[in-house]
């Protein structure tokens, strides 16, 4: 009688099953690889998620029945399918070999499956482990983050994978590019400019390609004013002052003279800033335009300032 005749009549159909059970699992036999020639399972199988495991059980015309074990539950009796789980199918049931499939492996999958075969009234059993792999995933990582100059700050990066990934930090912006942390997190106290851009996470693990993501750290300064030179403009010429500035936010110019501070396009003159760099340009220099000018960088974070001298010159044709 198959077992599938059994589900009329639950309760005789119970005990049946338990005898056969017994048979094949005597309490007290502990399930391990017992005899080390018969049956013959396989070595422990390897896939990956999502693919099919093929569990493997050599046996021989002695043998009179067969069953594939997950843990302690039966899933299949000879053909009898004793699991409720589709993805459980018999593959073959022959004089010489006793296999089932797994079709679409995941992990809670993984574990001891046990080939369980009575020959002579000996019930023997062979230990099969299922190993199931994924490759290796981010699943949390910190946000694009911007902070102050001097403030402490901390990068996460969660990874998921079987076996568990390795996960590294890298400065991309760098010099050298090397690894600043062999950790999930990389914490950064007293943050300086230099250590801004982009850093990159990698979770590694042997089963599939790396998973690798970035995180861009901004860090804001205050103005700093790099290059403002004193420059020389004859009479009816034109003259250009130039002020550079580098700031994180990007600085806001200003010019003054002397106290006064000059407007765009007012009395000959336009001012152009863009990006770090401020210009000041006569269109006509004239004797009062000489004098001392103040170059004015402010953001967020504060301010700076630069003299920067128009002085004369004779004109090119007089030299
Ligand atoms: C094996 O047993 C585990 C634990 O009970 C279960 O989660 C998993 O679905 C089972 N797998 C198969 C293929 O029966
Ligand atoms: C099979 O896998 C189990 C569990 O991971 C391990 O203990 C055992 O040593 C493995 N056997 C072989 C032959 O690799
Ligand atoms: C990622 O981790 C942070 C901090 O632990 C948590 O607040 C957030 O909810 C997590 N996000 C996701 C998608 O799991
Ligand atoms: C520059 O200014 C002087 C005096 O105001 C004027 O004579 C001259 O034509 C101007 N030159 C130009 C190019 O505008
Ligand atoms: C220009 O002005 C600044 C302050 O307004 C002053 O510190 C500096 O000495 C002046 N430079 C010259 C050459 O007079
Ligand atoms: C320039 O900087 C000095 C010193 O920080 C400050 O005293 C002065 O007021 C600044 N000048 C301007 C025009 O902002």
């Amino acid at each position: 009688m198959g077992v599938g005749g059994c589900l009329a009549l639950p309760w005789r159909c119970l005990v049946v099953l338990c005898l056969r059970l017994l048979f094949l699992v005597p309490a007290g036999v502990p399930v391990r690889s017992g005899d080390a020639t018969f049956p013959k399972a396989m070595d422990n199988v390897t896939v990956r998620q999502g693919e099919s495991a093929t569990l493997r059980c050599t046996v021989d015309d002695r043998v009179t029945r067969v069953a594939w074990l997950n843990r302690s539950t039966i899933l299949y009796a000879g053909n009898d399918k004793w699991s409720i789980d589709n993805r459980v199918v018999i593959l073959s049931n022959t004089k010489t070999q006793y296999s089932i499939k797994i079709h679409n492996v995941d992990v809670y999958d993984e574990g001891p499956y046990t080939c369980s075969v009575q020959t002579d009234n000996h019930p023997k059993t062979s230990r099969v482990h299922l190993i199931v792999q994924v490759p290796p995933q981010i699943v949390n990582i910190s946000s694009d983050i911007t902070v102050n100059e001097g403030s402490s700050v901390t990068l996460m990066c969660l990874a998921f994978g079987r076996p568990e990934p390795t996960v590294t930090w890298r400065h991309l912006s760098g010099k050298g590019q090397g690894f600043v942390s062999e950790d999930e997190y990389l914490e950064i106290t007293g943050i300086t400019r230099e250590q801004s851009g982009e850093y990159e996470c990698s979770a590694v693990n042997d089963v599939a390609v790396p998973d690798v993501r970035k995180v861009k750290v901004t860090v804001n300064y205050p103005p700093y004013i790099s290059n403002a030179k004193n420059t020389g403009a004859s009479v009816g010429q034109k003259g250009i002052l130039q002020c550079e500035a580098s700031a994180v936010p990007v600085a806001e110019f200003q010019w003054f003279k002397e106290d006064t501070r000059l407007a765009n396009g007012l009395e000959g003159v336009r001012i152009e800033s863009k990006g770090r760099l401020s210009t000041l340009t006569f269109f006509n220099v004239s004797e009062k335009d000489y004098g001392n000018y103040t170059c004015v960088a402010t953001n967020k974070l504060g301010n700076t300032n630069a003299s920067i001298i128009l002085y004369g010159r004779c004109p090119v044709y007089l030299q």
